[in-house]
């Protein structure tokens, strides 16, 4: 459909009484499902907002105990932080000891190397939206073990298709895997522009490791030009 027919399939909704459409595919999912048992298809929800949307989303996770994390000395949820309508999305692996207190991602070290990483691209942390594929600590900042990324993954997919930006950018191999579906590591996967989900996906270093490989700034610069590009339609 072009942005015609979509303009005139919404108005033609509103005639008949649709108030709004929801951007979480969960819920066509869900009415899939509905008409397959037979059953009535639920009215999927109206949200005026992306914050809204997020919140919703941020509920829905409640005061999670799905994963063993829970049991295992996190403090609190880490959903996610910034702009619901961000142009461009960081995504990171999971919190660490300073986001567990915070409720924040990315407010550590690696988190201030981020920051750094972003006003590179003349960006602000309220410009962009950042979240994590986990939202609990894992202990001593293990990494997650794959039934915890299996549990807690469908949150971050829900929050990028709220967000739904034109770039995302997956800080390490554990974001990447995630989004991408690969098992690839991340030295293999960057320095490439993805398709994911109507945006393009630029994988990098995440900026842990970068505090413990400096030379490595150097590809990630490259990276983020590439991201500055993408955003102001140069690419
Ligand atoms: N590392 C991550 O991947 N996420 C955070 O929020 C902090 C550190």
């Amino acid at each position: 459909m072009n942005p015609d027919q979509i303009k005139e399939h919404l108005r033609f909704a509103a005639e008949l009484g649709v108030a709004g459409i929801s951007r979480d595919t969960a819920w066509r999912r869900r009415g899939v499902e509905g008409q397959e048992s037979g059953s009535v298809p639920p009215i999927p929800p109206v949200f005026a907002s992306a914050a809204e949307a997020l919140a919703a989303v941020r509920a829905d996770i409640g005061d999670c105990t799905r994963c063993k994390l829970h049991g295992l000395g996190r403090r609190q949820i880490v959903f996610g932080v910034g702009n619901p309508q961000a142009d461009l999305m960081f995504v990171g692996e999971a919190p660490g000891a300073d986001e567990d207190v915070q409720g924040i991602p990315f407010v550590g070290r690696a988190g201030q190397l981020l920051t750094k990483i972003i006003e590179a691209i003349e960006l602000t942390r309220d410009d962009v939206y950042i979240a994590n594929v986990i939202k609990c600590r894992p202990p001593q900042n293990r990494n997650p073990d794959p039934d915890e990324v299996e549990t807690c993954e469908p949150f971050l997919f829900r929050q990028v298709d709220v967000i739904n930006p034109p770039v995302i950018v997956a800080l390490g191999t554990f974001a990447a895997r995630a989004l991408l579906r690969t098992l690839d590591p991340i030295s293999r996967l960057r320095g490439r522009v993805y398709e994911y989900r109507g945006a393009k996906l630029i994988p990098t270093f995440h900026p842990a490791y970068l505090l413990r490989n400096p030379a490595s700034k150097r590809e990630v610069w490259e990276d983020m030009k590439l991201v500055r590009d993408l955003l102001q339609g140069k690419r």
